[in-house]
């Protein structure tokens, strides 16, 4: 897999407009590829790699080795269960979806979710299939791979996964087809809530105590 990030990644990191982005996470990061490509193509940007404890020593070296530790730190845990922390600007969650059932899928998408800051970005990158489930021939190929080796695991649609981040409170999501390759990118971002009401608006008419200010 590293060696598929390797080859993708400058891709990416063209496609991707990352100039407003102080704070990324690269969930699952592994040996963190796509954090070192982003922090070197953005010289501002400081970068948080999350994955299991043994992945995060790979990651931890490689970072070293570019002369990036002081850019992007690590983060060792479960993201299935362990808090993946807060106030990012942009999550980038690269092929890790298809290992994951439909629940624990739309559980990490909730928890990007919560981790982002309002108008932040979660972009999720993965081998999706088309809406009729059997195409293009790669990751129908990947999706019958992941059935064999994942306890619960498959390709999804990009369609379905597109539904769940809207579910879980993102704009309509983006597909980025950015080369001609199998991989793609569902890119959407966090809402505001923004109040209707003025600041200085201190009650009155028919609100409901403890019924906080009408957002949408
Ligand atoms: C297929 S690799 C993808 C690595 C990288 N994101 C990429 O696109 O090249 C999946 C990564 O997710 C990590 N991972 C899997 N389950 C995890 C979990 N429950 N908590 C944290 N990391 C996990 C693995 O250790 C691995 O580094």
């Amino acid at each position: 897999m590293d060696a598929i990030a390797r080859d993708l990644a400058p891709k990416v990191t063209a496609v991707l407009d990352l100039k407003n982005v102080q704070r990324l996470l690269d969930l699952g990061g592994g040996p963190a590829t796509y954090a070192i490509a982003f922090a070197k193509a953005h010289p501002r940007l400081q970068a948080t790699v999350f994955d299991l404890p043994q992945p995060i020593k790979i990651a931890q070296e490689q970072i070293a080795k570019q002369g990036l530790s002081d850019r992007i730190n690590t983060l060792a845990g479960n993201f299935l269960q362990d808090d993946i922390g807060k106030g990012y600007d942009f999550i980038w969650v690269s092929q890790i979806l298809h290992s994951h059932d439909e629940g624990q899928s739309q559980g990490i998408i909730g928890k990007c979710v919560q981790a982002l800051n309002p108008g932040g970005t979660l972009a999720i990158h993965d081998f999706y299939l088309n809406k009729d489930g059997a195409s293009p021939p790669g990751p129908a190929m990947f999706g019958v791979h992941m059935l064999a080796v994942t306890p619960r695991g498959r390709a999804y649609t990009w369609g379905e996964v597109a539904e769940w981040m809207a579910e879980a409170g993102l704009t309509a999501p983006e597909h980025l087809c950015y080369d001609e390759g199998d991989a793609s990118i569902l890119v959407a971002q966090k809402k505001y809530r923004i109040s209707l009401l003025n600041p200085g608006y201190s009650g009155g008419g028919d609100r409901l105590p403890n019924q906080s200010p009408l957002a949408i």
